[in-house]
């Protein structure tokens, strides 16, 4: 066994693992890079302590300095192993949406954790990057790490995690695949990869469905970590500095769904247990070998561990309540069998446009319309981060702006989420008549509480691929 001198030691020297089971029937042969084997668990380890020295060895961080920094959870937990161990504190602002592993593997280290609401645009002053940002400024001593813009960050795997994957292959990797956020993987180990063979190597950028990056519409996704989103509200799209989409040969999307099937699947047929976006690249890697040959060998990085994601991908009761399959589908009446197809307003629409509209598609006065954030172009049905609330269309026609006709919604609500279930029957909230209803994380359907003691409804709701109905 090695010895170490310190924890800052251990980060990197990842193993690669082949896939034999989850890969059978393809013909090249598929490496994954099971980052988690970093010390504190993910690949971010590797971009925290390159951010850190830098900084130390640029003069942006002093002894008894503060780190700061705006993270969906692992480069924080990144920067706050390599402060504690450095002597330096952290203070990391994170959504409520990050896991409650990672918040509490922050808190671990002796990481101050503050929770920003994550759905504001990047330029407004309450974004968990403008609170991030502020704070630094204002705190003596204080370094912001600024992960997306950061250099040292795709100079981590360029000096790692490329010439890792470099020597465990021999030389003989041909397709590189990594999912994308602050883009300082794919970017650095991709650089590192392509120089190395003198561009032979194909490097693959995985991505969620609806991830900018890959041609989506911006709108949020289940997967934590990979791709790019964009607030409704945002004055500009800001791709991160760290990115380098010259390294990049093509981007491949993945739905949520998929991505969730494929790391429950390779748990239980490699024993390997890896977190939501190494679902992502995992799938877009099992898409780009099915056209290649024995000769070819692809590596797929897994940024982190699945036991971040015990209480979400890999839980029956979080996957029926988001509208995902489950392992067993559920007996007896489901909320699937009482929804109606959504109808959809935006928030800007003219309330008479908003009512010719839904009047032509066949909405009677009160049926019931969500009203969403606008986006020039919805590629799937909405994501439950869009909800502005509900309203009718017979109150849009008395409104003078749609806003005006928003009312509060019930509790979101699984597509196979069986009505007698407690966030179904405990559902007594008297101003909230409708909830949505989500299908893959997607929101399809909406349910009126008055139904669920009526007659069922005569229209079938939708799958989440159908898209929603918006004019
Ligand atoms: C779970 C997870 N997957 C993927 C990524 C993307 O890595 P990168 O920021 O290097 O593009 C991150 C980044 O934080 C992550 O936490």
């Amino acid at each position: 066994m090695a010895r170490y001198e310190s924890v800052l030691d251990t980060v990197g020297g990842t193993p690669l693992i082949r896939l034999t089971r989850a890969a059978a029937g393809l013909r090249p042969r598929i490496y994954v890079k099971p980052e988690w084997q970093n010390p504190g668990g993910s690949v971010k380890d590797r971009a925290a302590l390159w951010m850190l020295r830098r900084a130390e060895a640029d003069g942006s961080l002093r002894p008894g300095g503060t780190v700061v920094e705006v993270t969906s959870g692992n480069t924080g937990i990144g920067l706050a192993l390599v402060a504690a161990r450095l002597g330096y504190r952290t203070v990391v602002f994170t959504s409520s949406g990050t896991s409650r592993e990672k918040r509490d593997q922050l808190a671990a280290y002796g990481a101050e954790v503050r929770l920003v609401d994550a759905f504001v645009p990047r330029e407004h002053p309450d974004s968990m990057r403008s609170r991030g940002a502020r704070f630094a400024a204002e705190t003596p001593g204080a370094w912001f790490v600024d992960q997306y813009d950061n250099p040292a960050n795709p100079a981590a795997h360029i000096a790692t995690t490329g010439p890792e994957i470099w020597a465990d292959t021999n030389g003989e990797v041909t397709h590189f695949v990594a999912t994308v956020g602050t883009g300082g993987t794919i970017s650095g180990t991709g650089r590192y990869l392509r120089e190395a063979s003198d561009g032979r190597v194909r490097v693959i950028g995985a991505d969620p469905a609806t991830s900018l990056y890959a041609g989506g519409d911006g709108s949020q996704k289940a997967v934590e970590g990979a791709g790019h989103v964009l607030h409704p509200d945002a004055a500009a799209d800001v791709w991160p500095q760290a990115l380098d989409t010259d390294v990049i040969d093509r981007f491949i999307a993945v739905h949520d769904q998929d991505a969730i099937d494929a790391v429950r699947r390779l748990a239980r047929t490699e024993g390997i247990l890896a977190g939501g976006s190494s679902g992502v690249a995992l799938v877009a890697a099992f898409r780009v070998a099915e056209d290649l040959t024995e000769d070819d060998t692809v590596v797929v990085l897994l940024p982190d561990s699945g036991r971040a994601y015990l209480s979400t991908y890999f839980n029956d009761q979080w996957l029926c309540a988001n509208g995902f399959r489950g392992p067993a589908p559920a007996e007896g009446p489901v909320v699937g069998d009482e929804a109606c197809v959504a109808r959809l307003v935006e928030r800007d629409e003219r309330p008479a446009d908003a009512v010719r509209r839904l009047a032509a598609a066949g909405a009677a006065d009160d049926d019931a319309v969500l009203v969403v954030y606008p986006r020039p172009r919805r590629l799937l049905a909405a994501h439950p981060s869009e909800l502005l609330g509900w309203t009718t269309v017979g109150r849009l026609r008395a409104a003078p702006s749609v806003s005006d006709a928003v009312r509060p919604l019930g509790p979101r609500l699984g597509i196979g989420l069986p009505l007698s279930d407690p966030a179904v029957t405990g559902w007594t909230a008297a101003d909230t008549e409708v909830a949505p209803v989500l299908d893959r994380g997607r929101v399809t359907a909406t349910l009126s509480r008055r139904t669920l003691a009526g007659p069922p409804p005569t229209t079938q709701p939708p799958t989440a691929s159908d898209g929603a109905d918006v004019g």
